[in-house]
Parts: structure tokens; sequence; C-alpha cells
């Protein structure tokens, strides 16, 4: 296969998986119930009544799975750990089985020649710390409260001190946005609360959690960075009620992450009635907490363009419009290569020098196909080119994670939507490598074989 992705010697080339997806195992070895657990289990929460109880069985299956890394040729491998196994309640005292598991991860993945690239929070917070029983030791209200963000430093610390000797950098959170929108504003995803724009304070605490968390990382020396889920914003028209509306939505999904940690400032609210301590919840001081460790790099999960237009309903002050005229996924989502071209050309022209070094920790497609995953193929070259494109633009992009490794429980869809580059079938567990394995596996081997001597 023509090497066509003219990238850098160093690049590294990765797959990603979060714990609750994957693992399965959930009430093995001490682990704590985390809010998936309880929100899976609610009547219509998930589609089916699908629940990640045995997911993937990695907790048991990951020697096999480390070996179709290995047969990968991965050079990194994102996974995220579950708090809930490590501190079964979210505080106090270490669970050492749960913690003795991912030590027996990241030994075996260095064993194979992959670097483990954790994430500390992957949207499986301890139900303990939502929902505590009445002699609880938290107050309750997951990232509405602000304890919680001092529980995940406390949290990071107990991982810190036994993987960091093995384990250079880590991924404090993932996808704050997604986390707050689908779980705390719409109710999609656990734990579940409708409060719309009274979720903010959740997009707060996850940001002052990153930044006491990356505090506690680089005392240990390591590197932080973090994975937000980044969209270029495209208006419907150049109408200005449309523009306005996009910059709208563009403040809310992106800005809000991304300006207070490389600006130290939150972007421009107004247009949802909100001012720049939003809504109360940002205390003197935080800003400079959430930027005090820099980021060593910036995670960008990237799966399509949002094309917006004026609001047709007066509680928001933008809609979204369908993007027609290009190929969907099996979720729906509509394939857009060259807006990864766009995003990260975007994050450099918008942030300059305040831009750290980025690696694309996700991307993907779901596919109908099973193993012979065409689409994917498809998806993917189509994305590395655009990546390629922004690098010649002078766009300094380290990795590329591509999600996901394994077909998995993919939360409100359950597992109907496949995105692995390995098919897995949920009731023999057998896993079987696609056609997009052998292509992906094709391109890492003649990166390498270039840049070799
Ligand atoms: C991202 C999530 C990841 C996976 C993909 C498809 O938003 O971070 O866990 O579900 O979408």
């Amino acid at each position: 296969m023509p090497d066509r992705y003219d990238l850098p010697a160093g690049f590294r080339w990765g797959a990603a998986t979060a714990a609750y997806q994957i693992e399965g195992a959930v009430d093995e070895d001490g682990r704590g119930p985390s809010i998936w657990d309880v929100f899976s289990a609610r009547p219509g929460a998930v589609r089916d009544g699908h629940t990640g109880a045995v997911a993937c069985d990695h907790y048991h299956r990951y020697p096999e799975d480390i070996a179709l890394m290995k047969g990968l040729g991965l050079d990194g491998y994102r996974f995220s750990i579950a708090w809930s196994r490590i501190q079964p309640t979210g505080v106090g005292p270490v669970n050492p089985a749960g913690l003795a598991f991912y030590d027996r991860l990241v030994d075996a993945l260095l064993e194979a020649g992959i670097t483990p690239l954790p994430t500390l929070f992957h949207w499986d917070l301890p139900q303990a710390l939502e929902a505590p029983s009445s002699s609880g030791p938290t107050a309750g209200g997951g990232w509405l409260n602000r304890d919680t963000a001092y529980r995940f430093a406390e949290y990071a610390a107990v991982v810190a001190d036994r993987l960091g000797d093995r384990v250079p950098a880590w991924i404090t959170l993932n996808e704050p946005f997604v986390h707050m929108v689908y779980g705390y504003a719409l109710g999609i995803h656990a734990p579940g609360r409708e409060l719309m724009l009274d979720a903010l304070p959740a997009a707060h605490h996850q940001l002052l959690a990153h930044g006491l968390a990356a505090d506690v990382l680089r005392e240990h020396g390591l590197q932080v960075l973090i994975a937000n889920n980044l969209t270029p914003v495209r208006p419907a028209s150049t109408d200005p009620a449309d523009v306005a509306a996009a910059q709208a939505y563009d403040a809310l999904h992106n800005r809000l992450f991304t300006d207070p940690l490389l600006l130290g400032r939150y972007p421009d609210l107004s247009a949802y009635g909100v001012g720049a301590d939003l809504g109360g919840c940002v205390r003197d001081g935080d800003l400079k907490l959430i930027t005090a460790t820099p980021l060593d790099g910036l995670g960008v999960n990237y799966y399509n363009p949002t094309r917006i237009a004026a609001p047709t309903d007066p509680a928001l002050p933008f809609t979204e419009a369908p993007i027609e005229g290009v190929p969907h996924t099996a979720f729906g989502w509509p394939v857009v290569p060259d807006g990864l071209r766009e995003l990260l050309t975007g994050l450099r022209d918008r942030y300059g020098a305040a831009l750290p070094p980025i690696t694309i920790t996700e991307n993907g497609c779901s596919t109908t196909s099973t193993l012979d995953d065409q689409p994917r193929i498809d998806y993917l070259a189509g994305h590395l080119d655009a990546l390629a494109a922004a690098v010649a633009e002078g766009v300094d992009v380290r990795g590329y994670y591509t999600w996901s490794l394994l077909d998995n429980f993919e939360w409100a869809e359950g597992y109907h939507q496949r995105f692995g580059l390995i098919h897995v079938d949920f009731e023999t567990q057998v896993r079987t490598p696609k056609a997009s394995y052998a292509w992906y596996r094709d391109l890492i081997a003649a990166h390498h074989a270039r840049h070799a001597g």
C-alpha cells in the first residue's frame, strides 16, 4: 500500500477505548457501581435495555486484546480507568484489586511495545458521588457539586503514584462537553439529568477537576492532556442571523472548554443569558487553577462538523441544521473529512502560540457491515488525508488514535453501533479482525518502514 500520509517520523499511531464500554466485570474485585450501571438499568434509558455489565469482557480478555493490538503494530493505546474500581465510592480507601488490574494492563502493554495513554475519567463517575446513601461520604450531585473536582484530584494522585513510573502521558477528562450536554442538560446519558442551561456548573467543575488533577500529575513529573470533542461550526447561510447562531453554538461546544484551558477565560455566553461566572459557579481564582499547569497536548476527538441556523425555539440561540449531499455513517453522522483540516487549522488560527501540540484522541465511524468494512476504510483514509493536509499547513499534530479498537457498548445506543477495527460477537466474545484492521496495520507498517534508518 502506498504511504500517502506524509507524517513526521515520531508520529504515533494508536487506537482508543473506554472502561465502561469494554471491560464488563462490573461486580468483580471490589468495583463500586458507577452512574452508568445505574442509568443503563433504568427502563428505556439504553436501546434494547443493553448494559455494560459484560461488554467485551476485556477485564478478563485483555491479554488477547493486547495481542490483537500488537498485531496492528500500535505505538500507543488509549484506554480509561474506572474510578469506581480504584475507589468504590469515589472517596477514601483504595481498592487494591482494582488498582492491580490497571497495573497488569500497563505491564502487558509495555511488554507488547505499546505505550499506554490512560484517561482518568470517561463518564463513569462512581455512583456514590452522584447519589450517596444517607450515610454516604459526600453531598452527591456528581459534577454539579464543586467537591467532586477535589475528589477527582485525590483519585488522580492514587493512580499516578501507582502507574506514573511506567506511564508518561495522561488524559484527565474525556469530552467534558458531551458529558455535560448528554448527561446533565438533555438526560440522554448518565446521570440522566435534564437541566438544560442549569447544567453549566458541570462544565466548570469538570474543568476545575482537570486543573487540580493536572497539578497532581505534573508533581509526579507526568505529561498532561485533556480530550475534547470539537467540531467546526458552519453557519447554514450567510444570513447574519445564521452567522450569529453559529457563533453562539461554537462558544458552547468548543470555546467553553478550549478558551479557559488555553486563554484562561470563559467565552462570551451572553447569547445564553449567562455571564462570565457561568451563573455563579465560578469563584475567584478558579481560572488560575484551571490553567496553573499548562497542557502538554490537546486531545481532539473529531467525528463531524456541525451546521447551525437561527433558532426556531426561543429556549436556545441556535438550531442544528442537517448536512446534506454527503455520505452518513450507520449512526447517521455526516462524513466530512475536510472538517478535520478545517478544525485543526481553525484551532491554530484562533489560539496561535497558546495552542499546544495536538493529538487526535478519537476519530472513526460506526458501520453496519460486519467484516468487510470498506466504509470505515474510506472514512479513515479521508480523515488521514485531511490530517496530513493540516500538518502540511503547519499544524503540529503528534498522533492519531482511532475510535475504536473493538466493537463495544456505545452508550445510549447499546451494542447497536459498531465502531471497531475488530468485530466482537457479543454472544461468544469471539474477536475477528475486520478489513480495516489489515488496512490500518499496513498503513502503520508503511509509515514506520519509510522512517526506518
Ligand atoms: C465519543 C466518546 C466515545 C465513543 C465515540 C463514538 O463521543 O468519547 O466514548 O462513544 O464518541
